[in-house]
């Protein structure tokens, strides 16, 4: 028994092997590499790893592998490589330096295992985390809100008809002036305690089967006229009905507020399109998507080419009060109404966002099918 040989042939089984010299110009490759970054073994000899960097780590980690393997260390690590058709992978990654009587490293031997799927478990894993979290911390904030909006009607349903009593019975202008301020504010609070229970799902629905895209085409008129004439819309049906159960003055509300963010967005002008699909999720589609099952959707999708929302915003912008906006300009609650009625709806939304190229709204509603709609 060769144990060499035997050691050879267990490496090239279990592992991606490739062997450089001293300036990483590869000199040999494995069959499991040829294998995982679907180039031939010509293609890639002669080479350096460049040919399968996808760029997803930056200089400062090259260069700290280069210093440690440069210096005789192993270099242990998980790195992303690009194959050739553009598909990513990772690799559990050591990097061996071999010095044969010389100084410095003359060639360096990497032994790499396929990590992709653990990776990719490891993200999901990471992203349901967070969505427990999110979806966490809404319900808590959705049980203050429901609690504040209560007790506040309660008080501005004294306030009101007190005020109203006292500028009746007087005569003087002063306190009539007094009474329409307060009166003023009071109708104000009354519209915030409105939305909050909007966001809380306290509102009463009068949910009918519609097809989706006549209300969208219903509410055009007023979708431009909250854009302005500096911003075009688009609107993109899809060419077969798409019924869902809906609240109509309810759902226009939530076109409303996410047209009326657009339209701050785009202060130099661009483009609203508002988009109507189905889409059928399958089951891990939909965990990414938020708490909603697996099923057929009519997704409406509105897309800005606005300032777009920095990343460490995008946790916030569905709770209420979150805002950006001068105080005369925004409360920021109008997206907290939107997750509200969507989630009343049974349905789920998401954004995405890319500053100074634009957000998407995308909003699932569930599907109803023509038997039902028959
Ligand atoms: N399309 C968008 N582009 C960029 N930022 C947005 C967009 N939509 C929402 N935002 C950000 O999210 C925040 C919250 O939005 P939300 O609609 O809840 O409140 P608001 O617009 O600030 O105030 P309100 O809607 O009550 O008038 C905004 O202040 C803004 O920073
Ligand atoms: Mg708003």
């Amino acid at each position: 028994m060769n144990l060499q040989t035997d050691y050879e042939y267990a490496l090239d089984q279990s592992s991606i092997v490739a062997a450089t010299d001293a300036k990483g110009i590869i000199t040999y490759v494995n069959e499991k590499f040829c294998e995982i970054s679907q180039y031939s073994r010509e293609e890639l000899i002669g080479h350096t790893h460049h040919l399968i960097n996808s760029g997803y780590h930056p200089p400062e980690f090259w260069v700290h592998l280069w210093k440690t393997i440069s210096g005789g260390s192993i270099w242990k690590g998980q790195v992303q490589n690009r194959a050739k058709d553009g598909s990513l992978y990772w690799v559990q990654t050591s990097i061996i330096p071999f010095f044969k009587g010389q100084k410095r490293p003359c060639r360096y031997l990497a032994i790499r295992t396929d990590i992709t799927e653990y990776k990719r478990l490891e993200e999901e894993k990471k992203q349901l985390t967070e969505q427990l979290f999110q979806a966490q911390k809404m319900e808590v904030i959705g049980r203050l809100a429901r609690g504040i909006s209560h007790d506040f009607n309660n008080i501005l349903g004294t306030v009101q008809p007190a005020v109203q009593s006292i500028s009746h019975r007087s005569s003087d202008p002063k306190i009539q002036e007094t009474c329409e301020v307060i009166l003023e504010s009071v109708s104000h609070a009354a519209h915030v305690v409105k939305q909050l229970l909007l966001f809380s799902k306290q509102m009463k629905q009068l949910k009918v089967l519609h097809d989706s895209r006549f209300i969208l085409r219903d509410i055009q008129k007023m979708v431009k006229h909250t854009l302005g004439d500096h911003i075009q819309l688009v609107l993109d049906l899809c060419e077969t009905p798409l019924w869902i159960e809906a609240d109509t003055v309810q759902l226009q509300q939530v076109v409303l507020n996410i047209a009326t963010n657009a339209r701050d967005a785009m202060p130099r002008g661009g483009v609203f399109i508002i988009q109507v699909s189905p889409v059928i999720l399958d089951s891990q589609i939909a965990l990414r998507k938020g708490r909603v099952s697996p099923g057929r959707y009519c997704r409406i999708t509105f897309r800005d080419t606005g300032v777009g929302i920095p990343m460490d915003q995008m946790d916030h912008v569905f709770e209420p009060f979150f805002t950006t906006k001068s105080r005369d300009k925004g409360t920021g609650l109008g997206l907290s109404v939107v997750y509200g009625i969507v989630e009343d709806h049974q349905g789920a939304i998401q954004v995405d966002s890319d500053p100074d190229v634009g957000t998407c709204f995308h909003i699932y509603l569930p599907e109803k099918t023509h038997e039902y709609a028959a």
